[in-house]
């Protein structure tokens, strides 16, 4: 299966980039995952408008219009499978080494398809660990640079858990690599958007389908203590989709098993992918 680079469809093997890449020497650069599935993009507009703000805080061009990209993603998705889109943005190789950004050099854009795969979890639940949030104040943009979010991600699994649940000045920010949400007192809680957390589309998603099912919801802060106490805890991203936690640090969350918001909004969900 090909992979695109800089306008060019090319096996896997074959697509090279600079080592002067400044994704590889600086993390300089953005990135989406995208699902799609039979074939078909989901939420493209959503992950397009967050590529859109994230390109616009690291000061690189958009290079492709929305119709251009979907034309570029399309041969990926060919086979008309569930699959995702990864596609990553760098400010480009640059002639040397230098913090500051280049001038009159392109991006690299690269993207690949792969199988979305199953994840049994979903249906019994997963662990979750509590971890100081240790990284940098603009998690609003998805940047390729994830040295915090790996370290976080492989502590928690040192603890046995499948997610780190981030926690700054006491309250949560959101998952390594999703979002989260609690069902407290009946409501359905998530922290809301700042630049700690990154506006995720699954998230958006979440929050609409609440509306329109009557799902009582709000866009709320999270202590730690309530976290605690909290009848139901999920996660919530492209790929893993709504996972309820059902252990976290050690402990059940309500009676350990996944509750019956998370049972409506998984079924509503599945509908809504659809
Ligand atoms: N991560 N927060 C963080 C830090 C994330 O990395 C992600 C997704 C999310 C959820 O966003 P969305 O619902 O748009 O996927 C929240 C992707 C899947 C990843 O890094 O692989």
């Amino acid at each position: 299966k090909p992979v695109y680079l800089n306008g060019r469809y090319l096996p896997i093997e074959d697509a090279h980039i600079s080592v002067l890449d400044r994704g590889f020497l600086f993390g300089d650069g953005v990135y989406e995952v995208i699902p799609a599935y039979r074939g078909r993009l989901f939420e493209f507009e959503a992950h397009m408008a967050r590529l859109d703000n994230s390109l616009a805080c690291i000061h690189i061009g958009n290079p492709h219009s929305l119709e251009e990209w979907r034309g570029i993603f399309a041969p990926l998705l060919e086979d008309g499978t569930d699959q995702y889109i990864y596609l990553q943005i760098t400010r480009g190789a640059a002639p040397k080494r230098d913090h500051l950004f280049p001038e009159h050099v392109a991006p690299t854009v690269f993207a690949l398809s792969a199988a979305i795969p199953p994840y049994p979890a979903r249906g019994t639940g997963i662990k979750a660990v509590c971890l100081e949030d240790s990284r940098w104040e603009h998690c609003h943009i998805k940047a390729i640079t994830l040295l915090a979010n790996v370290l976080l991600r492989q502590e928690a699994s040192e603890y046995g858990g499948a997610e780190a649940i981030l926690i700054k000045n006491g309250f949560v920010t959101e998952g390594s690599s999703s979002n989260v949400f609690a069902v407290i007192d009946g409501v359905l809680l998530t922290p809301p958007l700042s630049d700690g957390i990154l506006s995720g589309i699954t998230r958006q998603v979440i929050l609409k389908i609440a509306e329109t099912g009557h799902i009582p919801c709000r866009e709320q802060a999270i202590s730690i203590e309530d976290l605690k106490r909290a009848d139901e805890v999920w996660i919530a991203s492209s790929i893993r989709e709504i996972v309820a936690v059902v252990e976290l640090d050690d402990l059940p969350v309500g009676d350990g098993k996944p509750g019956p918001v998370w049972q409506s909004m998984n079924r509503l969900f599945q509908a809504y992918k659809q």
